[in-house]
């Protein structure tokens, strides 16, 4: 009887052990663990993306800075060119020399509102949409009043 008493404890130890042993070890196939400081917060869909132009229309450079048209005026070299088109001040100053037009028609406008004469090239037809997109490149900020 005692043999059979000393059986069951010994077996009963022995799952002790056991289960002691599977307490005591880590999982397997636990995750390596990664500084969570190196993850940048939030999701991946917030990194600033640039600001959507208007419907069709290439994204103007993101200044806010404004001009008086008396500043545009300042502006009234060829080698020192401003211009206010439709709202916008525009240093155009680098793209003069390449403006393929015979420079009578394009210097005159330097330091002017010149929205009608972009729109029309004094021709009476309209810059090309590579044009406009070349302006947008050129954009300093917006014209304030007076
Ligand atoms: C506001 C004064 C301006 C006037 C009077 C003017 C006038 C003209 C003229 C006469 C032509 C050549 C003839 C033609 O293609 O019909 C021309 C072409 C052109 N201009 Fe101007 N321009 C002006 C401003 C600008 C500005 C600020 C830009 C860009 C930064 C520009 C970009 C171009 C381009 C790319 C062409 C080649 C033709 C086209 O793509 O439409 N122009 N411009």
């Amino acid at each position: 009887m005692s043999a059979a008493l000393a059986f069951r404890a010994g077996t009963l130890a022995f799952w002790l052990a056991v289960l002691a042993l599977w307490w005591a070890a880590p999982p397997i196939g636990d995750a390596p663990s990664v500084p969570i400081d190196d993850v940048p917060p939030g999701p991946i869909s917030e990194v600033p993306s640039a600001p959507a132009g208007e419907a069709g229309a290439p994204a103007p450079a993101a200044s806010t800075a404004t001009f008086t048209l008396a500043e545009v005026a300042a502006h009234a070299r060829a080698d020192d060119c401003w211009m206010a088109i439709a709202g916008e001040v525009y240093d155009i100053t680098a793209y003069v020399e390449r403006h393929p037009s015979e420079p009578e028609l394009l210097l005159p406008w330097c330091g002017r509102e010149a929205t009608e004469a972009y729109r029309t090239k004094t021709r009476g037809r309209p810059h090309s949409a590579r044009a406009d997109g070349l302006l947008v490149q050129y954009r300093i900020g917006t014209l304030r009043g007076p």
